[in-house]
């Protein structure tokens, strides 16, 4: 963990001191963290059954969590200096938003037919909330990781991974795929991992990190349609898929269509199902190429691949919004950028971009400044460390 980790992590613990005391069972209390994360290449691809390629970083949510002798539940969200509590046989939908997350991973541990007991725990952290890194699935991993470890549920972390993307589509309504939870589950420091959303196979590949950076640009804009229209996507792409299982009876997905006979049915998709399945089988063979390059070391061609996918995200597929296509405008003819796009489900959140180390002052000063002449915003950058997946740390 950095320095800056330590910190937050003692911040939470001192805070579940303050909120809750000594001991409510007799037994210790533990602290679990789980990071947000980033994507290099590969957007909404996973619920096309694609390739994705994520890495966990250096931001993460804590939980500092103990067991209770009752049956409640007690949340304190360090955050927001907030308290929610409830009893484990009610879980009623909460009147704020927040504890939404922890209703749903204690409904899904439930539709397992596993059992737990009452705890108390305090949370926080430092993944920025509506930023395109995850902090929602850092969130439902860290509990399920924290609550696996504390009533011996016997998840392995796929089982945590699928239940995460499940508290999403049963209980949040956001029909996400399954990169974020993994991501935040199977993180190894100084990895990529390309994840096949089909088969469920995973590489890792070391991130070259010696003389570039990854760093994110935060619109600071959160749309609240959001949630809608990514699911619309979805509705799309299936859309897509029935209409070319008609010349193709084996295609179950996108991932099994080549953006060829996307070309020769252009007409029969009509245009936004065309431009969305354009972009979903180009995105696909790209995130292939992609990885290879990566292996190869060439990250020159890599960031290319990244200016085309955002091409395809902001034209076809469109899920970006005027601030991030700015943001990745500005780097276009600086030379010391090599690949810029936005980052997550879109409509706000980050770009990523990979830029050369030597150069990564002059180049947040530059987006800072031309940001906050164009938007009155200031701009926030981050520099990721790419770190291991969720764990439980020393008390
Ligand atoms: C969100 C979803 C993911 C994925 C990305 C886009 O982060 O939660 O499942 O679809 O958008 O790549």
């Amino acid at each position: 963990m950095s320095v800056a980790e330590v910190s937050i992590a003692d911040r939470i613990k001192a805070h579940y001191f303050e909120q809750f005391g000594r001991s409510a069972s007799g037994q210790s209390p533990r602290i679990f963290r789980s990071p947000g994360r980033i994507n290099l290449i590969g957007e909404h691809t996973d619920y096309n059954n694609g390739f994705v390629l994520p890495a966990s970083v250096d931001k993460a949510v804590y939980f500092v969590i103990e067991p209770r002798t009752d049956n409640q539940v007690l949340l304190h969200a360090a955050d927001l200096n907030d308290t929610y509590s409830f009893t484990l046989d009610d879980l009623s939908k909460p009147d704020k938003s927040w504890p939404l997350y922890q209703l749903g991973v204690i409904d899904q541990i439930q539709k397992l037919g596993k059992t737990i007991g009452g705890f108390q725990t305090t949370f926080g952290g430092d993944v920025p909330a509506g930023a395109g890194m995850s902090s929602s699935a850092a969130l439902e991993c860290c509990l399920l990781f924290a609550l696996n470890e504390i009533f011996d549920l016997k998840l392995s972390r796929w089982d945590i991974v699928k239940m995460g993307q499940k508290v999403e589509n049963e209980f949040v309504g956001l029909q996400s795929g399954i990169m974020d939870q993994f991501a935040s589950a199977f993180g190894k420091e100084e990895s990529v991992i390309r994840l096949d959303c089909r088969s469920l196979e995973y590489e890792y590949f070391p991130f070259p990190m010696k003389d570039y950076l990854l760093v994110l640009c935060d619109t600071s804009v959160k749309h609240s349609l959001a949630s809608s229209e990514y699911n619309t996507r979805r509705l799309e792409c299936e859309k897509g898929v029935s209409i070319l299982q008609k010349y193709d009876s084996t295609i179950g997905s996108l991932r099994d269509a080549a953006p060829e006979l996307v070309e020769q049915h252009k007409e029969e998709l009509g245009d936004v199902v065309y431009r969305r399945c354009k972009y979903m089988t180009g995105e696909i063979v790209r995130v292939q190429e992609a990885c290879d390059l990566l292996v190869a070391g060439d990250l020159e061609s890599f960031g290319k691949k990244m200016y085309e996918t955002h091409q395809g995200l902001q034209h076809d597929y469109e899920v970006s919004c005027p601030e991030l296509d700015f943001l990745v405008d500005q780097t276009i003819d600086n030379s010391d950028v090599l690949g810029a796009r936005m980052m997550g489900g879109g409509f706000g959140g980050c770009t990523i971009n990979l830029v050369k180390k030597d150069a990564v002052d002059a180049f947040e000063s530059k987006m800072k400044s031309e940001y906050k002449k164009q938007y009155d915003i200031d701009l926030p950058c981050y520099r990721v460390k790419i770190t291991d997946g969720t764990e439980e740390l020393a008390f």
